[in-house]
């Protein structure tokens, strides 16, 4: 079964032809990070008009890229939450008008969800029960997975999203947008052990990463000697390369940590767990990676957003029983739960 998957929840928009699930035929991915490298982040309403530019063009390159015709395809699938509104609408309505006009079955899926099945785009699947943990730029949850298409939410952040830590603290460093691989990336010559930054202390298998960014925030105000009244966006200024690397990398221990003790307690309280797969936007982290080496890690070009992931989530829930939806119904939910 041969599955067009979209993505354009956030900013990337992307396609792949996906077979029966794992057998990769094409992956299309074209992201928005040069627009937005020089804004610091996301502007919602730029990403919906670029998702509009070039949405067509990367459905085609998919469908040639995978030798496929229309005819070859079986299904469509595509995000449709959660995830920036306009964004999401240009990927459904695209899907929509696609699955109309060739008489296809669509399938809507949850981004969580198909950031989790990226790790079964290989070879090697994980067995069932198992733990996924799922770390991007707008959440942060540990998943209890009995079976396919079968999630229980354990811990989820109470603030902000370990992505968006990631980002922030790049912007206090005056690294670019997107913070993780750049201070992945700054973290190599960084010494971790410079700065001791405290660990948030959050009851059962929550997180909260806030309070990592003040942290460094107050922790590089300290080092330049200046008042907490400094503002922030001119500390780089004043920070040298080295103190600059240190940072990054006593920040990337300190959170890789943070997954870690957390992933442990979760370990505790499912003896039952077979497995463990880390997913979404951070899992392309080296660092986090070498601390679980016994993980299942998806290969890092789908880690970020793609539409691979996309595919194979909704290969099983057409497994599971998962009927079409309706393309004259399909909604969007910019913020709703995988559970729902
Ligand atoms: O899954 P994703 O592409 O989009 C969302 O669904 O949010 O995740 C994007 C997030 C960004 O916050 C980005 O800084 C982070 O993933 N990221 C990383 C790395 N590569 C991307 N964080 C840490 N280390 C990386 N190598
Ligand atoms: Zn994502």
């Amino acid at each position: 079964m041969k599955i067009l998957g979209i993505e354009t929840s956030c900013d990337e928009t992307a396609a792949a032809v996906v077979e029966d699930g794992q057998k990769i035929l094409s992956n299309v991915v074209v992201s928005q990070i040069d627009i937005f490298k020089d804004y610091g982040g996301v502007i919602p309403e730029v990403a919906a008009r670029s998702h509009l530019e070039v949405i067509m063009p990367v459905i085609k390159k998919a469908l040639k890229d995978a030798n496929c015709g229309w005819d070859d395809i079986d299904a469509i699938a595509v995000t449709h939450a959660p995830g920036l509104l306009g964004s999401l609408l240009i990927g459904t309505l695209t899907a929509r008008t696609l699955a109309i006009l060739h008489d296809k079955p669509l399938y809507a899926v949850h981004h969580l969800k198909s950031h989790v099945y990226a790790n079964w785009l290989s070879d090697q699947t994980p067995a069932f029960p198992l733990l996924a943990l799922v770390i991007s730029g707008g959440h942060t949850q540990i998943l209890y997975m009995r079976a396919h298409n079968d999630f229980k939410i354990i811990g989820t952040t109470r603030d902000d999203a370990i992505g968006e830590c990631f980002d922030k603290v790049a912007k206090i460093l005056g690294l670019p947008y997107p913070g993780g691989p750049s201070i992945a990336e700054a973290a190599k010559a960084g010494n971790e052990n410079k700065y001791q930054l405290p660990h948030p202390r959050v009851e059962n298998l929550d997180f909260s990463f806030s309070g990592l960014k003040t942290a460094v925030l107050r922790a590089v105000q300290k080092e330049l000697n200046l008042p907490i009244s400094h503002p922030s966006h001119d500390l780089k200024n004043h920070l040298t390369e080295q103190q600059i690397n240190d940072f990054a990398a006593s920040f990337q221990r300190a959170a890789v940590e943070i997954l870690i003790e957390k992933l442990q307690k979760a370990l505790e309280m499912y003896p039952d767990v077979q497995s463990v797969v880390v997913a979404g936007g951070v899992s392309a982290n080296q660092a986090l990676r070498d601390a679980l080496p016994e993980a299942y890690f998806p290969e890092p070009k789908f880690s970020g957003d793609n539409g691979a992931m996309v595919a194979a989530a909704a290969y099983y829930e057409i497994q599971s029983g998962v009927k079409p939806t309706d393309p004259y119904k399909l909604n969007i939910y910019p913020r709703i739960s995988i559970e729902s």
